[in-house]
């Protein structure tokens, strides 16, 4: 095969920063997907609908009317019910993003104790509003590599037990165990997955020295983690949906003797998927994945027009312009097996 054209496909959990930083990358999503979930992890965090009104503003700015910004609040202790219910009334919100406080980039406004945000997830529950939860443990005595198992142990299985009809994505799985979790959960419960954990297992992380640009949260998993990640994603299982978390730091941020956790793909962001499809053999359920499914859980139209990927490898550039600074893609200086057609499909 070698052209292949999908439903434009929409990306679920997406870093777009703010500033020059978002006009820098907004344009590589806005080319390829029609929406996508904008993660309110800024500083200070998009606590507010009205703050969410105001990024939006700007995110339609940089990245062009036809692009459709799904906003989400940054879910605190302190959110009210009354937050909550302007969110799910104003038609531009569309989820409240959990963050254990301290577990990855701009999580530190994020929840401590889980027990605060109950009343916020009972008014959700009955607004129909999701929540999208970055699934870790923060306790620095837990191993880095257990800590989305830890999690859906101590936190998610109990809290999907508690509040029965709230819907819920298991953002970015990284394990076979958050898989067979969300499998094997009620309905209302859904995962997105990455391209770096459908293409990569941990050793990418120390391939022939210390590779930062890899370093993402959750981290890389095993072998055996990908190869069910890979599994799910191609299973035509409608609970796993695209989510890139496309995640970008300036090259310094990354380069640093304490680096950031994020991996950037947005200027790849549906051809990264195709390679992971290929190689499952399973081109052809790549729409549902990439633009379906995500729509159906969010209750969302499917988009009506079409992309075309064309078989045709491309090398990724070194770097690209980050507002001034640079970032390191993923990828970087080597080649992708899938190119986005300019053309129309
Ligand atoms: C994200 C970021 O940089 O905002 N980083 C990451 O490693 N994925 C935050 C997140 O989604 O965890
Ligand atoms: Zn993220």
């Amino acid at each position: 095969m070698n052209r292949l054209t999908l439903r434009r496909p929409d990306d679920w959990h997406l870093h777009l920063r703010d500033g020059p930083q978002l006009r820098a990358v907004a344009g590589f999503t806005a080319e390829r997907f029609t929406r996508a979930i904008v993660m309110p992890n800024l500083k200070p965090a998009i606590t507010t609908v009205a703050q969410a009104r105001a990024y939006r503003q700007r995110i339609l700015e940089a990245a062009g009317e036809n692009f459709q910004p799904l906003m989400t609040l940054y879910l605190t202790e302190q959110t009210s019910s009354a937050e909550i219910d302007a969110a799910a009334a104003s038609g531009i919100i569309h989820g409240v993003k959990l963050y254990p406080a301290g577990a990855t980039t701009h999580s530190d406004a994020g929840v401590r104790n889980i027990e605060k945000v109950y009343p916020a997830l009972e008014r959700m529950s009955s607004n129909g509003l999701p929540l999208l939860v970055h699934g870790e443990t923060v306790d620095p005595q837990d191993d880095i590599f257990d800590r989305e198992q830890r999690f859906i142990d101590t936190v998610l299985a109990p809290l999907i037990a508690r509040f029965t009809t709230l819907k819920v994505v298991f953002e970015h799985v990284t394990t076979r165990a958050a898989v067979e979790f969300v499998q094997g959960a009620r309905a209302g419960v859904a995962a997105t997955i990455t391209p770096q954990h459908l293409l990569l297992n941990r050793n990418a992380l120390f391939a022939g020295g210390l590779r930062p640009h890899h370093y993402c949260l959750p981290v890389l998993k095993r072998e055996q983690d990908r190869e069910a990640l890979l599994a799910a994603a191609t299973g035509g299982d409608a609970r796993f949906f695209l989510g890139t978390d496309s995640a970008p730091h300036a090259r310094q941020d990354k380069e640093s003797a304490c680096g950031c956790a994020g991996v950037f793909s947005a200027h790849a962001g549906i051809e990264l998927y195709a390679e992971a499809f290929e190689q499952a053999g399973r081109l052809d359920r790549l729409q549902g994945f990439a633009s379906e499914f995500g729509a159906h859980f969010y209750g969302l139209q499917l988009n009506e027009e079409h992309i075309t990927l064309l078989r045709e490898e491309w090398t990724v550039p070194a770097s690209y312009d980050f507002g001034g600074a640079q970032i390191v893609p993923f990828r970087a200086g080597e080649p992708i097996r899938w190119k986005l057609s300019r053309t129309a499909g």
